[in-house]
């Protein structure tokens, strides 16, 4: 065993010749050893140094092992400690170990059977060791995460901003040409410039949607409780009125009351809905269902259509920003909506999913923490 990984035991029991004994038996079991008969003395060295096991008697007049460990693990939340006790306090070893002993042994003891404990117990403290770090390289990694996100989006706001004046420009000045020159131009020539404003009318949206998408990951939450079933009745009605006139059987199970933003809560299911109501456009009668389930800690909703659907394959992609699977002349969209609503669901520690099958239907999953 290499010098860096010996393992260090300090070795406390007020029992001197017990304890010097352990620290020479296992001191040729190549560990190193450092003894106490003293609980203070042994928290004043804790304090200048490190260990791997504390060894401990529960026994001793100047303080009780329980209070000892306590007082230990204070000083390193990473030492593992073994108590050593008579046969006649296994109540109290039991009570050390929900203390926060990782084990006991009783004394009298036997070599091996302290060194197997002793084995287990330095096993146990590099997981938690490595657990920890790994926690921390973890927390390390999302900060960064969030501050190239953060970073990210204030580029794409920026960038979407700055595209907003040389467009209008562009607009401004066809709209202009047509209306001074427009008589001098060849029809041809006219369907050409109408192709321009057009095309800087859809870029005009699809910025308008980043601008949207960019301030909806950044503005704060306002958490509240908020009623689902009011929410979707407002929004519901919103969308009967922008689509009048079609045959539609709308279904609205229990839906409980959820913890959120109410007005980011609101997109989503504008988003989700309008998504129910476009897509079933062609279907006679549409059918759409508003549902939710508890499924563990969280709480799902869910809107179902019987809508044109799509191929399973693409799913994972809808989820991004401009991502459509239907063409603007049959579905007119920029595709920003899904990017959306899984972002204010991601913000409030949920989970959005979708399940299609190609002219049959499509359902929307999302859920919120209960
Ligand atoms: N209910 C649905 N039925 C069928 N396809 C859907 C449905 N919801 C979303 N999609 C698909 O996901 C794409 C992205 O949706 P979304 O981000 O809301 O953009 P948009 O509505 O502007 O197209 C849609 O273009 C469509 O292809
Ligand atoms: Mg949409």
């Amino acid at each position: 065993m290499s010098t860096a990984t010996i393992a260090r035991l300090l070795i406390v029991d007020d029992e001197a010749a017990l304890m010097t004994a352990l620290c020479k038996t296992l001191e040729l079991e190549q560990y190193a050893t450092t003894g106490f008969t003293s609980a203070r003395e042994a928290l004043e060295h804790l304090r200048h140094h490190r260990y791997d096991v504390l060894l401990t008697d529960l026994m001793m007049p100047e303080m009780d092992g329980i209070t000892f460990l306590r007082s230990a693990q204070a000083i390193d939340p990473n030492l593992s400690v073994i108590m050593m006790t008579g046969h006649g306090t296994i109540d109290t070893a039991v009570k050390s170990l929900q203390s926060g002993a990782l084990d006991y042994v009783l004394k009298p003891f036997r070599l091996d059977n302290l060194l197997s404990v002793m084995t287990r117990a330095l096993a146990m403290r590099r997981l938690q060791v490595e657990n920890r770090e790994l926690q921390q390289r973890i927390q390390e990694r999302s900060r960064e995460l969030e501050a190239s996100n953060a970073e990210l989006e204030s580029f794409s706001y920026s960038v979407s901003h700055d595209l907003r004046a040389p467009l209008r420009a562009i607009d401004g000045f066809a709209t202009l040409f047509m209306h001074e020159y427009g008589s001098q131009v060849p029809q041809d020539g006219l369907d050409l410039l109408a192709n321009v404003v057009a095309g800087t009318a859809r870029m005009q949206r699809l910025i308008d949607d980043l601008l949207h998408l960019a301030r909806f990951s950044r503005q704060p939450l306002d958490m509240h409780t908020v009623s689902m079933k009011d929410l979707v009745q407002r929004v519901m009605a919103t969308l009967q009125h922008q689509w009048p006139g079609r045959a539609r059987h709308v279904e609205i199970g229990e839906l409980p009351d959820c913890c959120g933003d109410q007005s980011l809560l609101e997109h989503v299911l504008t988003n989700v809905l309008s998504n129910a109501f476009k897509f079933t456009a062609t279907r006679d009668p549409a059918r759409i269902e508003i549902g939710a389930y508890a499924e563990g800690a969280e709480q799902v909703y869910f809107v179902r259509d019987n809508g044109v659907g799509f191929d399973m394959k693409y799913a994972d992609k809808l989820f991004g920003a401009f991502q459509r699977l239907h063409a603007e002349s049959d579905f007119p969209g920029t595709g920003i909506g899904l990017s959306i609503v899984r972002r204010i669901i991601l913000r409030h520690g949920g989970r959005v999913s979708v399940e299609s099958r190609l002219q049959e239907g499509t359902t929307l999953y999302f859920s919120l923490p209960r």
